[in-house]
């Protein structure tokens, strides 16, 4: 894992900006795993603004809300329509949608993993981190294994996802790509910014590899890049 600590957001989103653009110009870069959520927006903002030739690339949406209207636009599938394939000037048939309907999402999120792995597994995947640890709706109790699924949220990420939508739905349930194929992605670049991150950043760097904390999986990968801010770098150890 190697770790880039900047003094503040901005700066390691400019940083990550850099190493996600090389990454992306690759001429083997074909599929994108991207995560929704706050973290990586700036990010997704600065490779928009580079004009980038991308359209050969297919974005699949990492993880999503179970039991929210699909025109929501909170969703993690239409957030990461506008702020990668349409920002990033991606075909639309080049993105992969996720499914916020409860009844649809296990069968929409088990098809991508499906489609993703007949691409050869995900070239890269951008990720956050929650709180406790969790990678997309990998929630603590995932194995390095798992497969895509619908997942029971823990109370912390039920209360974020009830911050994210305004009070006006507060999804328990989660679709998820599965732990087994993010890990198969070749290069994963991570973000984690502020006080409330430092503790699971700590768990997943320093920690045991364990299901506690699923992000410490990431510490067998052999090309894990992370960003962190100085407050989300508090706790590590040196
Ligand atoms: C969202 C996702 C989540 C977030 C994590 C951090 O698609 O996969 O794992 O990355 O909860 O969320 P933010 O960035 O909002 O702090």
């Amino acid at each position: 894992m190697k770790i880039e600590v900047s003094e503040s957001p901005p700066l390691a989103n400019a940083a990550a900006a850099a190493d996600l653009a090389r990454s992306l110009l690759s001429p083997e870069a074909r599929s994108l795993v991207v995560a929704g959520g706050n973290t990586p927006l700036e990010l997704y903002r600065l490779i928009a603004g580079r004009s980038l030739s991308l359209g050969r690339l297919h974005i699949f949406v990492l993880d999503e809300y179970a039991g929210v209207p699909l025109e929501d636009p909170r969703t993690c599938t239409n957030l990461l329509r506008r702020t990668v394939q349409e920002a990033w000037k991606i075909p639309p048939e080049h993105f992969h949608p996720l499914s916020s309907l409860e009844k649809e999402a296990l069968a929409s999120v088990r098809d991508e993993e499906r489609r993703i792995a007949a691409l050869g597994g995900p070239d890269l995947a951008v990720l956050g981190i929650g709180p406790n640890g969790h990678l997309g709706f990998n929630e603590p109790g995932s194995p390095a294994d798992s497969a895509a699924r619908l997942v029971d949220l823990e109370p912390s990420s039920v209360e974020a996802n009830r911050r994210w939508f305004g009070g006006e739905h507060a999804p328990a349930r989660g679709a998820t790509l599965g732990l087994k194929t993010i890990l198969a992605a070749k290069h994963i670049l991570l973000l984690a910014y502020g006080s409330s991150k430092a503790e699971a950043v700590k768990k997943m760097v320093d920690g045991p590899r364990s299901e506690r904390c699923p992000a410490s999986w990431l510490q067998g990968h052999p090309e894990v890049k992370v960003f962190l801010d100085r407050a989300a770098a508090a706790r590590l150890q040196g």
